[in-house]
């Protein structure tokens, strides 16, 4: 049996820039998808026959480049689907770590990085390696960021962008997340952006501005200096904005935070799912996102990334004390 595990993230600044190699700045959070294997018969997921529901095309795409070995998976997901909080980076991330595993191949977190944004890649036919790094290595991961590099995880190059993927450890900070409720797929807002940066001299000078801001909010960081990284957060929400990926109940969430932290903005894709706020009274800003329609949540950053475990099944019997009332069908079946 095989025991994998993944964090979300948020997003503390430079997604959709991120695309197109500019800097980016992603905290693994306290959320995993956790999910366990062995090999069966048949694909099933939670103990039914896998659908298209329920075996996303991350995982069809994972399984199919280890052979297409059938296997029972049983997953408990922690990170909300659609909410810009990297839910199917890190169910790739733990499955792929998983079935590597199975297959006798290494699941070393760089291995598994690279596999899991190739499945994401091929699921939305676009997007960066943030997500998918932050799943794998867990802690801060930076993009493009010169001065990380000294701290260099991988080097990803897909569709002529490239991405230096950089371990960077945080300070404390204090995050609360507030989620609309909204579900939006990733895919369309990239492509949405793609198309307006392609076709708009305006819109392409956002996206620049916006990898400019990421650096100065990352010098921020290195010097403690949360009232210009929550200035710098808000301003990038603006960004975003005018890129047209906020939405009503996004901007309310953020304007519901402001008034007890540093700075707000949407994290991730946007066009609904999740906002952050930088704080140092989380009570209060998780109270005003609720407040305002939004569920908080106070998240704690610095997390492990993947975690993937080998747990022998014992013979039938082993270390047991034989007990002549128990029947076979009490034995948990995969
Ligand atoms: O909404 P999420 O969690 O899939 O995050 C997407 C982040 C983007 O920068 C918009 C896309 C990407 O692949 O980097």
């Amino acid at each position: 049996m095989i025991y994998s595990s993944a964090p979300g993230k948020f997003v503390v600044m430079g997604e959709h820039a991120v695309v197109y190699g500019k800097p980016a700045l992603a905290l693994a959070i306290d959320m995993r998808f956790t999910l366990r294997m062995a090999p069966g018969k048949t694909f099933r997921v939670n103990g039914k026959p896998a659908t298209n529901a329920t075996m996303s095309p991350h995982m069809r795409w994972i399984s199919q480049a280890h052979g297409n070995q059938p296997v029972s998976v049983f997953i408990d997901g922690r990170v909300p689907a659609g909410s810009g909080l990297g839910s199917s980076a890190a169910l790739s991330a733990a499955y792929s770590g998983a079935v590597r595993t199975l297959s006798g191949e290494s699941a070393d977190h760089e291995s598994v990085a690279r596999e899991s944004y190739e499945a994401e890649f091929a699921a939305q036919g676009r997007g960066s390696p943030m997500d998918t790094s932050a799943a794998c290595n867990g802690g801060g991961v930076a993009l493009n960021v010169p001065y990380a590099k000294k701290d260099l995880l991988w080097h990803i190059e897909k569709n002529g962008n490239a991405w230096d993927v950089s371990r960077f450890d945080v300070p404390e900070m204090t995050f609360v997340i507030g989620n609309t409720g909204i579900r939006a797929a990733t895919g369309p807002l990239v492509e949405k952006v793609r198309k307006y940066r392609e076709e708009s001299e305006f819109a392409y000078n956002i996206v620049e501005e916006i990898g400019q801001l990421t650096l100065d909010g990352m010098k921020c960081i290195t010097s403690n200096d949360w009232v210009e990284l929550g200035t710098l957060m808000s301003y990038n929400h603006r960004l975003l904005g005018i890129l047209g990926v906020s939405c009503p109940e996004l901007d309310s969430l953020v304007e519901a935070a402001l008034p007890t932290s540093y700075g707000a903005k949407l994290t991730g894709s946007g066009g609904g799912g999740c906002m952050v706020a930088l704080t140092d009274k989380p009570e209060q800003t998780a109270a005003a996102i609720r407040a305002a329609g939004g569920t908080p949540y106070i998240v704690k950053t610095g997390v492990p990334g993947l975690e993937v475990k080998v747990r022998e099944k014992k013979p039938a019997n082993q270390g047991k004390k034989k007990n002549p009332r128990k029947s076979k069908r009490d034995e948990p079946s995969e």
